[in-house]
């Protein structure tokens, strides 16, 4: 291979992570043999068309798709690719931990030592790298490299991450692996993080704790904001100015979402639990998290009574906009709690639809916002998808048949919604 020549490489798992990253890698230059295990799935890709929902990524798919390769079979990967990529998913476990069944499978179908390197892309607790490396060298696979190299998409706006990322984290044994993945991350030419292998997981967990602290932190401050009188998104605003807190990650709401941070934040808690240290802090982001989705249903009553009865338009299901993830989204707590309290509930999301049914099938699915809103006593902006933020709210107005809009996502623009005749209230808002 020249020097210009791009690396191939193998991505084994074509879940969002693995897709991405293997598309975003053919862009780069690099053909990619894409495995998955889903029959169904490689015959969809193969056709070109893309099972999950994220933004821009059919166009990145069928401009590269001389360079992307499908099969459910390992061997044309091993054959033609040295690093093999693993974005397997690594789902919590009933005790909380994470399954890395899928990880190990994968450990388990390498075949001996011939110049190949794992490199981990799923995100798995500190100390897997460790344990696979011992597993290799007792199976006689000691010559196979290993190489941690986590991953920090977000979903909506994963093509674009992985063009500009922050930052690029390799761990490694500091041998030909962890050169060839640095040198694949080049082009991006992003600050890269050169470091052992157990620090490269624990700057995924640590990362994905932070940010779901800072939103546990400033959903707190949201709900002292509204026993005081203060305004949240002001207080974002002036904390956010100062360059050691930053303004990312400061918007209140009814909490996050989506199934990383639900995941990584247990996950580490339960990682340090186990070794011995007992992780306070997380367990009151998790608590807060947890309330906070509930939250909306005591300001409801406190509007409308005993909510029996009552009819209550959800506008967005998905843990956030531009993606079609349930998994984790506030939508599912506030849903059966608002069933539970009795009351109607109608909900519309433009994407996320199709999951929210398997997830909620005994929800009134409206099929547009409009028909969400019409005769509602309460609209709740769950999800911020722009077509609610645009919402014209004199027509909104007419529509229902109450006048509370509960701004989840303090989205929405106030005054706009006030004039309109209707009662706004956000999270954490002066009223
Ligand atoms: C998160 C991380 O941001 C990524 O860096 C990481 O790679 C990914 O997890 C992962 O581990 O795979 P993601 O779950 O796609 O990405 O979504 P985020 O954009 O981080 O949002 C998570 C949740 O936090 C959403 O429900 C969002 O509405 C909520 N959020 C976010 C807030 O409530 N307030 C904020 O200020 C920001």
């Amino acid at each position: 291979m020249s020097s210009s020549e791009r690396e191939p490489i193998a991505v084994i798992g074509t879940g969002y992570v693995g897709l991405v990253t293997a598309v975003g890698f053919a862009e780069l230059g690099s053909d990619v043999w894409c495995v998955d295990v889903d029959a169904e799935k490689i015959d969809r890709l193969r056709r070109g068309e893309i099972p999950i929902y994220e933004p821009g990524l059919d166009e990145l798919v069928a401009r590269n798709s001389s360079r992307l390769h499908f099969s459910t079979e390992l061997a044309p990967a091993l054959e033609h690719a040295r690093l093999l990529f693993v974005a397997v998913g690594t789902p919590p476990t009933h005790s909380g931990d994470a399954d890395l069944s899928a990880v190990h499978a994968v450990v388990g179908s390498m075949p001996r030592p011939d110049g190949h390197a794992l490199v981990m892309k799923s995100t798995v607790p500190c100390g897997t790298g460790a344990n696979i490396r011992r597993i290799f060298n007792e199976s006689g696979k000691s010559g196979f490299s290993y190489v941690s190299c986590p991953e920090f998409l977000k979903e909506g706006s994963a093509v674009g991450d992985f063009m500009h990322p922050d930052r690029v984290v390799v761990g490694g044994e500091g041998d030909w692996a962890e050169e060839a993945v640095v040198r694949l991350y080049e082009p991006l030419d992003a600050p890269l993080v050169r470091t052992d292998i157990a620090s490269a997981e624990m700057i995924k967990l640590a990362a994905n704790a932070f940010l779901a602290t800072k939103i546990s932190f400033i959903n707190e401050i949201a709900n002292v904001c509204e026993a005081l009188g203060a305004d949240v998104v002001e207080v974002a605003r002036g904390m956010g100015l100062d360059d050691r807190i930053g303004p990312k990650f400061l918007q209140a709401g009814i909490g996050y979402g989506g199934s990383c941070f639900t995941k990584d934040v247990s996950a580490l808690k339960l990682l340090a639990g186990n070794s011995g240290y007992h992780f306070q802090l997380l367990n009151a982001v998790i608590e807060v998290n947890e309330l906070q989705k509930r939250r909306v249903v005591s300001k409801l009553k406190r509007h409308l009574g005993a909510l029996a009865g009552k009819r209550i338009a959800l506008l967005g299901l998905a843990f956030k906009p531009n993606t079609d993830d349930m998994r984790g989204a506030s939508s599912l707590v506030l849903a059966a709690r608002l069933q539970a309290e009795g009351a109607h509930v109608r909900a519309y999301d433009p994407i996320a639809e199709d999951q929210a049914r398997t997830l909620m099938p005994q929800l009134d699915y409206a099929d547009c916002a409009d028909g969400a809103i019409a005769d509602a006593d309460a609209v709740i902006l769950v999800t911020e998808w722009r077509e609610f933020i645009e919402l014209e709210w004199e027509q909104v107005a007419r529509a229902m048949r109450g006048t509370l809009v509960i701004d989840g996502r303090n989205a929405l623009d106030g005054t706009a919604v006030r004039a309109a005749g209707l009662t706004y209230e956000g999270i954490g808002r002066r009223r």
